[in-house]
């Protein structure tokens, strides 16, 4: 069964957020589908077909930090997988891998499973996150090139495969997702790359009827 992320990013009010439960419920998948919402979301009880995503967890474990989330919050708001190291997070908040291999710390404490996200090889041979992800199977890779980040550009798709096949061959024990430009209509090629496990969903998984088309492509 694959895993489908739905990354949400800073979307949708509160009304559009609580329409969209409303209407996914109604969506048959037999994929696994782990709703990513905006924080000041994640206490709406979701649909029994969703899982529950954080988009992000602090570095601290908890005490006087105004603003964060600790990961034991999270724990007890019953969420089940975290995305860490997003692009987005490292351009635009300044996330070093210190932070990302921090925050993979507070996870696994809580026996969250951390999805790291991660723009290429050479950034998951550092250091840091390199020994963590030996250390630990557990952990979701999501590769996700810069240039197909909320571009419309999926990267070649033989280039793909081949990266893909070496992170696998890297990290064999490590669950591989792809994210970046994926919609209802490049999955269909997207697909026949074997040695994923799923797909992360930014732009498409606001659109609940492509995102009922994408689930019937990869299902069929
Ligand atoms: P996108 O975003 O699907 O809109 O390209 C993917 C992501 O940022 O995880």
């Amino acid at each position: 069964m694959k895993k489908v992320f739905l990354n949400q990013k800073s979307n949708f009010t509160k009304e559009e957020y609580l329409l969209y439960l409303k209407k996914i419920e109604k969506i048959n998948s037999s994929s696994e589908i782990i709703l990513c919402p905006s924080a000041c979301y994640l206490t709406y009880r979701l649909p029994s077909n969703l899982e529950l995503g954080s988009q992000n967890v602090s570095i601290w474990k908890e005490g006087s930090h105004t603003g964060e989330i600790a990961s034991r919050q999270l724990k007890s708001l019953g969420v089940s997988y975290c995305l860490i190291g997003h692009y987005e997070r490292k351009r635009e908040c300044k996330e070093t891998q210190e932070d990302i291999n921090q925050k993979l710390n507070r996870l696994l404490e809580e026996e969250i499973i951390p999805v790291l996200c991660t723009e290429s090889m050479e950034e998951l041979e550092s250091e840091l996150i390199n020994r963590s992800i030996i250390e630990q199977e557990k952990i979701i890779i999501a590769y996700e090139p810069t240039t197909a980040i909320g571009t419309g550009n999926l990267p070649n798709l033989e280039e793909l495969e081949t990266v893909i096949e070496k992170v696998k061959k890297r990290f064999p024990n490590n669950l591989l997702i792809y994210g970046g430009s994926i919609d209802e209509k490049n999955i269909e090629q997207l697909k026949k790359i074997s040695n994923l496990d799923g797909y992360l969903l930014g732009n498409l998984s606001l659109d609940l009827d492509k995102l009922e088309k994408f689930l019937q492509v990869l299902e069929k």
